[in-house]
């Protein structure tokens, strides 16, 4: 029988009726995006409510903004964003917890996805987010979770990288391909790493035996690799086949250079579909990734050894998410960024 009980609520909980939060009404730029008080959210019975300490940008929410590619509108709102907030990872501290909610208490700090995660307290699905791991700050931590799930799935599920085996990965200075780098490494990869030149001393430093700078050489084309990770450039996939050896895997995660309508999704269910029926040749995969709380304690695992850090270049504080947004939609990123929550007074 369902419980007639409250959200259990933190003690001392300000209950203040609007909080600070980045939105927006319509599509476009970062001009379309402001911070200012918005009703409280509130948790449904099988929700918990978080005090965002930090949340991290990540290309998904350069996307949510400015509605491209544009059949993505068809869940988000045609004309217009159904939901006015963004912001998906994040780390933060349970705040309240639906009646309906187990294994969380209020206190407890977490990470992982929350509905507009750009606010002083949103309002997450325990199924999606995780205890944070230990010895990290939460600001840090808030680098990590789609970026680094992405990167865990990628490698684990669809390439099923074995120790030994040597991994391309194409885009490794950005959000998800810093964290491919380390986890491919630590699976005990040789990880050759491709990015511009200006980016090769971070790909270095994250674990990669070594560095292809793709403004000044060209890609591996001899068929070394036993796993490809497609993460930028959006290059012929003809041409990323040369680079994979016959048995191996070509996993497309995604890039920035397909159609503003169907974005590089055409590219991706081709290029599988036309793998799916040869017989011959590497396996060419497209994958969508998911947050899930297992997988989030296993990327945690990888922190807590000292086998993955979280990247982050730099924080904005809530006030210049805009900025924020501009910063990895331009490219600019090494890494991750983050926005920061004003602190409790
Ligand atoms: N399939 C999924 O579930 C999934 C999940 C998350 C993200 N994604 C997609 O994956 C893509 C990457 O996301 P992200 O968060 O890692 O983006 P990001 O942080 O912008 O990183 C992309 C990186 O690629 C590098 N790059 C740009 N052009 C390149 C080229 N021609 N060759 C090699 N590297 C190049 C960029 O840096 P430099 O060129 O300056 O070195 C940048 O650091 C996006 O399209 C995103 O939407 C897909």
């Amino acid at each position: 029988m369902p419980s007639s009980q409250p959200a259990q609520q933190a003690a001392g909980t300000s209950h203040r009726p609007t909080i600070r939060a980045a939105v927006r009404s319509e599509y476009g730029g970062p001009e379309v995006v402001e911070v200012r008080d918005v009703p409280t959210p509130t948790p449904g019975r099988r929700q918990v409510l978080l005090r965002v300490v930090a949340a991290g940008v990540d290309r998904g929410q350069v996307h949510m903004m400015t509605g491209t590619p544009s059949v993505m509108r068809l869940a988000t709102g045609l004309r217009r964003p159904r939901r006015t907030g963004l912001g998906l990872e994040v780390a933060g501290v349970v705040e309240a917890v639906g009646p309906d909610v187990t294994g969380l208490v209020v206190g407890d700090a977490v990470y992982g996805a929350a509905t507009s995660s750009f606010a002083e307290l949103a309002v997450a699905d325990p199924r999606k987010i995780a205890r944070v791991p230990t010895g990290v700050d939460l600001v840090r931590v808030a680098a990590l979770p789609v970026s680094g799930l992405t990167a865990l799935q990628a490698l684990r599920d669809v390439a099923r990288v074995k120790a030994g085996q040597r991994v391309l990965v194409i885009g490794a200075s950005g959000g998800v391909g810093s964290y491919a780098v380390q986890l491919a490494a630590a699976m005990g990869c040789d990880v050759v790493g491709v990015c511009s030149a200006a980016k090769a001393d971070l790909v270095r430093s994250l674990g990669a035996s070594e560095v292809v700078a793709y403004d000044e050489q060209e890609l591996p084309a001899d068929g070394a690799f036993d796993v490809v990770l497609d993460i930028a450039g959006g290059r012929p996939v003809a041409e990323l086949r040369k680079a994979v050896r016959p048995a191996g895997t070509l996993v497309l995660v995604g890039d920035e250079t397909g159609s503003t309508v169907t974005g590089n999704l055409g590219r991706q269910i081709r290029a599988s579909l036309a793998s799916l029926v040869a017989r011959r040749g590497p396996r060419v995969r497209m994958f969508v990734s998911s947050t899930r709380r297992a997988d989030l304690e296993e990327l945690a695992g990888y922190v807590e050894r000292g086998q993955v850090r979280p990247t982050l270049e730099r924080t904005f504080p809530l006030e210049e998410t805009a900025t924020a947004l501009a910063h990895v939609h331009e490219g600019r990123v090494r890494g991750k960024v983050v926005v920061e929550m004003p602190k409790e007074s």
